[in-house]
């Protein structure tokens, strides 16, 4: 399998699986490819009678002081994986491609967008709509695939087709764990074994907001007051957020009668971890 990674390649492949009448799928990737990426892969693989994996570290949503220069990249090994499984078709375009010297155009991510990640990363999530709505213009897919490990970024995405009425169905796809619970990240192989140990902080204390609620707690600011106790007694440096949301709009439950996703951004060391976990 070769990599695409001209527009007129890409083009010619839409072109063909338009006049073939089959449906796209799309899973956007910024490569250092695990198992919760190849889920949604596989699931893409499923559903889809065409799957087009694209791999870009995209620039423009890392902030100055962010990991873009150090972000894992291990395209070889990512190739090798996606063909494994019976991927034809990837996208690797190089950032002049995608951002060639004129490029100016950026999105207004929606409300949902300034809070929690939006707080301490404020560009990100422009940076993060405005590629993959290049990603879904230039690929034409008809299905996209994301994970729930990136709960806002969903939220971002889901919003800006909606209000742009971009002719796209956003299926979001369950977070794959290690087996102690940790969530797959490419950033996890950043932690040492110790910080590595740490690291499972998030998880058990989604955990234990899910037992707390499930046992009757409906105060949002006690559970919040709890989460902060157990990541900071489990050893995480800072936390960036530790939340009970609402599940749509991301506003903080303070009281709690229905679903919420608790969602925390904590750093181990220099690397911040992301998890979160529906409830109800
Ligand atoms: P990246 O972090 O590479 O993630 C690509 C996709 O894999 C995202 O939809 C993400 O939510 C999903 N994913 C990551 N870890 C997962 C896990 N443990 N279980 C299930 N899904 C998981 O997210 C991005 O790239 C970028 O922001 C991108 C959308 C590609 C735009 O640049």
């Amino acid at each position: 399998m070769t990599p695409i990674r001209t527009l007129e390649a890409l083009h010619e492949l839409a072109d063909g699986f338009q006049r073939a009448n089959e449906t796209v799928g799309i899973v956007p990737t910024m490569g250092a490819l695990h198992d919760g990426h190849l889920s949604l892969v596989r699931q893409s693989l499923d559903e889809t009678g065409e799957t087009i994996v694209t791999i870009f570290v995209n620039p423009s949503q890392f902030a100055p002081e962010e990991d873009l220069q150090r972000y894992p990249r291990t395209l070889d090994a990512d190739l090798e994986k996606l063909s494994a499984m019976g991927v034809k078709h990837v996208f690797v375009p190089e950032s002049a491609l995608m951002y060639p010297p004129n490029f100016s155009t950026s999105i207004v991510p929606a409300k949902v967008a300034t809070k929690l990640e939006g707080e301490f990363r404020p560009t990100h999530f422009a940076g993060v709509a405005t590629v993959v709505l290049k990603l879904f213009n230039m690929t034409r897919a008809d299905v996209a695939f994301f994970g729930q490990k990136d709960y806002q970024q969903v939220c971002v995405i889901q919003a800006m087709v909606e209000d742009f009425n971009v002719p796209i169905e956003v299926r979001v796809c369950p977070i794959i764990r290690e087996a102690d619970g940790l969530a797959m990240s490419s950033r996890n192989r950043y932690l040492d074994a110790e910080q590595r140990k740490t690291a499972l902080v998030l998880y058990r204390t989604l955990n234990h907001v899910r037992e707390l609620i499930s046992s009757g707690q409906n105060d949002g600011f006690e559970i919040v007051t709890e989460m902060r106790q157990l990541l900071i007694d489990g050893g995480v440096d800072s936390i960036d957020y530790a939340v009970v949301a609402d599940p749509k709009t991301l506003e903080t439950a303070n009281f709690i009668d229905g679903k919420v996703v608790a969602l925390i951004a904590a750093h181990v060391g220099k690397t911040r971890l992301i998890d979160n976990l529906v409830i109800g």
